[in-house]
């Protein structure tokens, strides 16, 4: 496992706290995964978390989600990081890199690997194939989807999050064409869209992009929108024979039991609506 247990020097024996003036030196392979790491090191040294909690003040209930990559049972970002920053002070390990690693896995998490990290994380054994399809969407993916085996005869599930902005107007609406096209009865979509899109867009494309200026982004993100009047997805979707469910981001984040946070950080998602679509067998097929 990724923990390099014969690298620590001037350390208590097994069993012994670390005395905060003559810590342990660890070394930790978060390589892998931070949280396995902190609690081999942990073990190691004979700790319990209850000890760890004393020592940083930080919960038990964090420090156990953190071993075991429940980030959705930790605080925000900046707080979880602390906590493993800290968590790893109390180790005498390396806290900055620790730190560091962690908040990259964090991110990496909250972006494209989302789905296939948490699967990795609960060691769950996938029951599919992953097939990578590398395509743009306003061209013809239907053909360089079917050409690497997806079978439109069985129930298909769709996501199309995060991704309408980047596509013209025109070519959101293929998209959906080509989708109910290829979706076999019983087949999920998943997606949504922003009520206030058109004119706004790159104004609060602006707005978003400069927030992450700050944050130390350097990529103009907003330059990727696609300004223009668009359709909305629900409409459109029930127009062409799906039945559609629509929520606020509000209820969605109720739904799971969370609020939506008010401040200005998110203003420019608070208007989104998340779409779940099922087809009926009655789709228009246009695409
Ligand atoms: C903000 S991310 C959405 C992340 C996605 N929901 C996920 O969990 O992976 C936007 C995605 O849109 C993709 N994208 C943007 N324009 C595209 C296009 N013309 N064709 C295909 N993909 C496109 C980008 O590659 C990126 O992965």
């Amino acid at each position: 496992m990724p923990l390099d247990t014969g690298a620590f020097a001037d350390g208590p024996g097994h069993g012994q706290k670390p005395a905060s003036s003559a810590r342990a030196r660890i070394v930790l392979d978060t390589s892998v995964d931070v949280g396995a790491a902190l609690r081999a090191a942990r073990q190691s040294l004979g700790l319990a978390l209850g000890d760890i909690s004393e020592t940083t003040r930080v919960r038990e209930r964090h420090l156990a989600a953190i071993e075991a990559g429940l980030i959705d049972q930790l605080p925000s970002r900046p707080f979880s990081i602390g906590y493993v920053r800290a968590y790893a002070t109390a180790l005498g390990a390396d806290a900055d890199t620790t730190a560091r690693v962690y908040g990259n896995f964090l991110g990496l998490l909250s972006t494209w690997a989302a789905p296939w990290a948490a699967i990795m994380i609960a060691s769950a054994e996938p029951t599919t194939e992953r097939r990578t399809v590398s395509i743009d969407l306003r061209e013809d993916w239907p053909t360089a989807l079917r050409e690497s085996g997806f079978d439109d005869t069985k129930p298909a599930a769709w996501s199309a999050e995060g991704l309408l902005m980047y596509l013209p107007p025109e070519a959101q609406d293929r998209l959906f064409d080509h989708i109910t096209a290829l979706s076999a009865p019983g087949s999920q979509l998943a997606t949504e869209y922003h009520p206030d899109t058109g004119p706004t867009m790159g104004e609060r494309g602006r707005a978003m992009n400069d927030r992450w200026a700050n944050l130390g982004c350097d990529v103009d993100l907003s330059g990727l929108f696609y300004e223009g009047e668009r359709n909305n997805v629900a409409d459109y979707l029930t127009d062409r024979g799906w039945d559609v469910s629509s929520r606020t981001r509000r209820e969605l984040f109720g739904e799971y039991g969370r609020v939506f946070p008010g401040d200005d950080a998110l203003a420019a998602f608070r208007n989104i609506v998340s779409v779940i679509a099922t087809a009926t067998g009655s789709q228009k097929k246009g695409g």
